[in-house]
């Protein structure tokens, strides 16, 4: 069948017209919604300038063997990560306590009320080991809000749970334990 058989008599498909040089290519600025996040940028005068208080980010490479791939295998092994010995979980920690677990093999975080053993998953952790340190032995959960409020640690962090804060003592405890002076 040709173009003739359908009637068409010499109908073509309109063709625009073809540039004379190949188009130039554009190169990638500071503004560009592609950055380089090699460290570059933060160097260059022309480094673009954040329009909000959120802060930039800044994954690090992780070392071979602990991707988050390798976090999962590794929750999922059975190992004490919370360092219970498969104990039961706590229920009476206080903040005092979580100050004294601060270092590199013994670090603790507080994260919306739990207590995690954040040691094993600091070689893990896709911000890197410093920035995670600022919040060992301490309660952690600004921020952890401010860099990452989508992260779900509840799920990553299971095995590394130790327990629960102590709750607060109740306010006027100890305005009720002495006797009003009279
Ligand atoms: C122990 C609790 C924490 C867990 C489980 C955790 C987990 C994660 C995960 C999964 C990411 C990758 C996020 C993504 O790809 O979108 C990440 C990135 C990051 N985290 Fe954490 N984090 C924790 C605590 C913290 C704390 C306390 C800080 C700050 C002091 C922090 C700072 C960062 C930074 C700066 C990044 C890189 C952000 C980026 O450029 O994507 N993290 N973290």
């Amino acid at each position: 069948m040709s173009a003739d058989d359908l009637g068409g008599g010499g109908f073509s498909f309109p063709v625009l017209d073809q540039p004379a040089e190949a188009p130039k290519k554009i190169p990638l600025t500071a503004f560009s919604t592609v950055t380089d996040r090699s460290g570059s940028a933060a160097k260059s005068p022309e480094a673009p300038v954040p329009i909000t208080d959120k802060p930039a980010r800044s994954k690090v490479p992780l070392e071979k063997g602990y991707s988050q791939v390798d976090w999962l295998k590794l929750s999922k092994s059975g190992a004490d990560l919370n360092g219970l010995s498969g104990g039961s979980l706590r229920r009476d920690i206080t903040l005092e306590e979580v100050k004294k677990h601060s270092t590199l093999e013994d670090a603790w975080m507080v994260l919306r009320g739990k207590v995690y053993n954040i040691s094993p998953y600091l070689r893990f952790h896709p911000g890197g080991v410093p920035i995670l340190m600022k919040a060992a032995g301490k309660d952690g959960t600004a921020l952890f809000s401010k860099y990452h409020p989508w992260v779900n640690a509840d799920a990553l962090l299971e095995k590394c749970l130790v327990g629960l804060l102590a709750p607060a003592p109740e306010a006027g405890a100890e305005a009720q334990a002495k006797p009003a002076s009279s």
